[in-house]
């Protein structure tokens, strides 16, 4: 048994790095002109990857950390969907609407909580647009499985979905009250039924781990209760507790949330349950099937991390489109609005919604390399950076070097000319282990109240 109490001295506020720089980077240094001078000269031969936010949501769980908009109200969705079709319009006329679909990907809030008919509008202009999606393409929807019924899991399967990811979260009724979240076991299973009739191809469940009254007791029930569903993903989440971001977090009493080491005890169980169990480990938060392609692009070094998780489409320029909406070109990130006047208002004026962004400079792009390889992988193979960026890795980054040598006294990691490599154990700190090659990190290592906890 490992002495998790050992570790807790790691727990600490960290980015998730699904970005680097991280968001906490994008300012209005990157004005609008910029952004949309970068997008028209995207090289028109990469394809896209389609990022749509449909934020709404009935009730909010407390734990939640999405860009979430709160309504009952149908007329404030049918006034969404107007906009998302005119931010569409306004988006053909500098993105060529020719290039490649890869992937597209509705997130929420809840997309679901649009009717089957308010989905098919949606979906059938999106296509009216982008014309070119790949034979293949990779069609996915966020789904609460409280709100899904035949009819749009129809509506999608007919438009070319064919990935969907259930939000279960913990099967304890405990925990599912104390976060507000009430979700029996034979709702999330009718809505596995329903994914298997319309033939998805694959079927991701959400986790979270570091809930209220959670306790290893607890999660092992959870777990062999998600296991009978057989998703072919698992995505466990290590929760993000930001109540000074997030008002409805506060609702949860700190007092009842389980320790740095009951959840890396949590974690390593997880780990170890479904690997027994038929699963590999993917990343940081995520478990596939072996035959999953993921792996094979794990193999090829093909494995990308991007706002949506893990990806094998690595190549492709992100477009977001919605509320909040994040997009990645080859040297830059940008985000929509947030706030839903401001959102509006932009498209009104006939521009895209473009708040802010950050564009990548040498330095963010060599480190932006070193974290998402550690984070997809565990590993950095230091040959193929130094020929890839041609700079000395243990010159460059000496300070990283040293900054990680107690996570090698504590068999974290191993760390030699060739190699950097996480240890099995290690998997469960990547965060920790990547934050000494971020630049940006001392400015906020000061103030507690950026990122979430590690552990
Ligand atoms: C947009 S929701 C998924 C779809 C749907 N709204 C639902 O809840 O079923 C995205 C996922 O993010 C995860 N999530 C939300 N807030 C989180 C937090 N604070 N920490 C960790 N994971 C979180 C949850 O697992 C959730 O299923
Ligand atoms: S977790 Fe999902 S259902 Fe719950 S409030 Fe967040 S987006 Fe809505």
């Amino acid at each position: 048994m490992l002495d998790f109490d050992k570790f807790t001295k790691y727990s600490k506020p960290g980015p998730r790095y699904t970005s680097y720089p991280t968001a906490l980077e994008f300012s209005d240094a990157y004005g609008y002109d910029e952004y949309i001078k970068k997008l028209e000269t995207q090289d028109s031969s990469r394809p896209i990857s389609l990022y749509f936010h449909l934020p709404f949501c009935r009730n909010a769980c407390y734990f939640c950390g999405c860009n979430v908009v709160f309504t009952s109200k149908e007329d404030k969705m049918l006034r969404y969907m107007d906009y998302l079709k005119r931010e569409l319009a306004i988006l053909s006329k500098h993105v060529d609407m020719n290039r490649e679909v890869l992937q597209m990907h509705f997130g929420g809030g809840t997309p679901t909580f649009f009717t089957a008919p308010q989905l098919k509008e949606i979906i059938d202009e999106i296509k009216s647009y982008f014309k070119n999606f790949a034979d293949d393409a990779e069609i996915s929807c966020e789904i609460d499985p409280r709100h899904i019924d035949e009819a749009q899991m129809k509506v999608m399967s007919e438009a070319g979905f064919n990935r969907v990811s259930f939000g279960i979260q913990d099967f304890n009724e405990k925990v599912q009250i104390a976060v507000h979240r009430v979700q029996p076991y034979d709702i999330t299973k009718a809505a596995m039924d329903l994914a298997r009739k319309y033939n998805m191809i694959s079927v991701n469940t959400d986790l979270i781990y570091g809930l209220p009254y959670q306790s290893l007791e607890t999660f092992k029930e959870t777990l062999s209760l998600a296991l009978t569903l057989s998703p072919d993903r698992f995505a466990v989440f290590n929760y993000a507790h930001v109540p000074w971001m997030k008002k409805t977090m506060r609702k949860i009493d700190e007092t009842t949330l389980p320790t740095p080491a009951e959840k890396l005890e949590i974690m390593q169980y997880t780990i170890d349950f479904l690997t027994s169990n038929g699963y590999r480990m993917v990343g940081m938060d995520h478990f596939a099937k072996p035959d999953d392609e993921l792996f094979k692009a794990i193999e090829k070094g093909e494995l990308h991390r991007n706002f949506q998780g893990y990806t094998t489409k690595g190549g492709a320029d992100l477009i977001g489109v919605g509320l909040t909406s994040i997009g990645e070109g080859i040297d830059s990130y940008n985000q929509n609005f947030k706030a839903m006047h401001e959102y509006e208002e932009a498209i009104d004026a006939g521009k895209l919604p473009f708040e802010r962004g950050v564009v990548l400079n040498d330095d963010d792009l060599i480190r932006q390399y070193v974290i998402m390889e550690l984070m997809s992988n565990f590993k950095l193979d230091i040959k193929r950076f130094d020929e890839k960026f041609d700079v000395v890795f243990k010159d460059y980054f000496a300070d990283a070097i040293e900054a990680l040598k107690p996570f090698v006294e504590d068999d974290l990691l191993t760390m030699d000319e060739n190699h950097i490599e996480c240890s099995e154990t290690g998997t469960l700190l990547i965060r920790n282990i990547a934050m000494p090659f971020d630049a940006y990190m001392k400015k906020h290592s000061a103030n507690q109240k950026t990122f979430s906890k590690t552990v």
